[in-house]
C-alpha cells in the first residue's frame, strides 16, 4: 500500500499481491469449474472482439495465434488445452493463480521458466466495458494467442534476464516498457497502425479508442495513410514534444492527487488538463488517445500505474523493430556480472 493509500487518495493504482503457497493452486489443482454466468460473459467479451471490423486492426501474429489456439467462444478455456496448443509451438506453460495483480518479482520468477500465469478472476458484468484490474480474459484474450508464436515468445523471453539483474530504477523503466509494448504497444504493419498490445485487445474502451483514433488521424489530416506513417507520425511527435512533455508531467500530477482514478474522471480531467495548459486539442493532439514513435526516454517517465487512463500510446515501426528496442536495453543489463 503506497501513501496516497494509506491517505484514503484513490490513485487507481493496483495493489500489487505477492504469491501466497497456501492460498495458491497447486500443479495438480489447475482446473476450476466456472459458472453459466461466467461462461456468458465470456462468450460476450469473446464474441465482441471477433467481429471483422475489430480484427482487422490487430496485428498479424495476434491472429494467426488466436486461430492456433482455437478457443471455444462459448466456453471458458481449461489450462489443460491452452497447455496442449501452447507448449509444443514454444515451451511457454500457463499456471492458474490467485492472485489477481501479482508482484513483478513473482511474476519474472515464472517468466524465467517460461510460465505464463492467468488469474482464476473474471470481470462481472458491471465491468464489461472496462475493468481495472486485468482478468482472465485480458490473460487469456490477450496474451495467449501470441504464446504460440515464436517470435513473441522471445520477446517475452527477454525480460527476466534483465529484471533480475537490473537496478531499482531500471526495473521501473523495465516495467514500463513491458507496460508500452507487450500491454499497449502499436505496430505498422502494411502501410497502417495495428493493434499489437493485449491490454488494448482485451479493454473494450481501450480498443475503440485506439482504432477511432487510427481513423482520426487520417480524417483530420494529420496522417495520410498513402504514404509512409511512420515517418509522418515521427515528424508529428518531434514538432509537439513540448507539448507532450507538459501534459505527461500534468497528468503525473494529476494521477498523484488521485484524479485518475476512474476512466471517465481519466478522459475528463485530462481535457480540463489541456484546457489548463493552453494547449489546444486539434490536429495532432485531437484525440482520445495519443499516438507517439517508440521513445525509451518518455516510456521512463510514463506512469505504469494509471489503470484508467493512457494518455500516450507507442508505435513501432515493426515487430522487428520493437525486438531490437527491447533487446537493447535488457540485454546489457541482462549480460551484467552481478
Ligand atoms: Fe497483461
Amino acid at each position: 500500500m503506497n501513501t496516497n493509500q494509506k491517505q484514503g487518495i484513490n490513485t487507481g493504482d493496483i495493489v500489487e499481491a505477492g504469491l501466497n503457497r497456501a492460498q495458491e493452486y497447486t500443479l495438480e489443482d489447475q482446473e476450476i469449474s466456472f459458472s453459466d454466468d461466467q461462461h456468458a460473459i465470456w462468450e460476450d467479451l469473446f464474441a465482441g472482439i471477433q467481429q471483422p471490423y475489430l480484427l482487422e486492426h490487430l496485428c498479424q501474429s495476434y491472429i494467426d495465434g488466436i486461430a492456433l489456439l482455437q478457443l471455444d467462444p462459448q466456453r471458458i478455456p481449461s489450462v489443460a488445452y491452452l497447455n496442449e496448443r501452447i507448449q509444443p509451438r514454444t515451451g511457454w506453460r500457463i499456471q492458474r493463480t490467485a492472485v489477481r495483480y501479482t508482484l513483478a518479482d513473482d511474476w519474472y520468477k515464472k517468466f524465467a521458466q517460461r510460465i505464463f500465469l492467468i488469474t482464476d478472476y473474471l470481470r462481472s458484468r458491471r465491468e464489461m466495458e472496462f475493468t481495472p484490474e486485468p482478468d482472465m480474459f485480458h490473460d487469456i484474450v490477450g496474451h495467449l494467442p501470441y504464446l504460440t508464436q515464436a517470435f513473441y515468445a522471445r520477446i517475452e523471453d527477454r525480460f527476466a534476464p534483465a529484471y533480475f539483474k537490473g537496478t531499482a530504477a531500471e526495473r521501473e523503466v523495465i516495467k514500463r516498457l513491458a507496460w508500452y509494448t507487450t500491454e499497449f504497444g502499436i505496430v505498422v504493419e502494411d502501410g497502417r497502425f495495428k493493434i499489437f498490445g493485449a491490454g488494448t485487445i482485451s479493454g473494450r474502451s481501450e480498443l475503440s479508442n485506439t482504432i477511432m483514433e487510427f481513423y482520426r488521424l487520417g480524417r483530420d489530416n494529420v496522417i495520410d495513410y498513402r504514404a509512409d506513417i511512420f515517418a509522418q507520425l515521427q515528424e508529428q511527435y518531434l514538432a509537439h514534444r513540448t507539448d507532450l512533455e507538459r501534459i505527461i508531467a500534468g497528468v503525473n500530477q494529476l494521477h498523484q492527487h488521485g484524479q485518475m482514478s476512474s476512466q471517465e474522471h481519466g478522459w475528463n480531467v485530462v481535457q480540463g488538463l489541456y484546457h489548463e495548459l493552453g494547449i489546444d486539442r486539434k490536429d495532432y493532439l485531437g484525440g482520445e488517445v495519443i499516438l507517439a514513435p517508440f521513445d525509451l526516454e518518455m516510456i521512463a517517465q510514463l506512469p505504469k500505474t494509471v489503470y484508467a487512463f493512457n494518455p500516450i500510446f507507442f508505435v513501432c515501426e515493426s515487430l522487428e523493430k520493437m525486438d531490437a528496442a527491447l533487446d537493447g536495453y535488457l540485454s546489457p543489463i541482462a549480460r551484467r556480472n552481478v
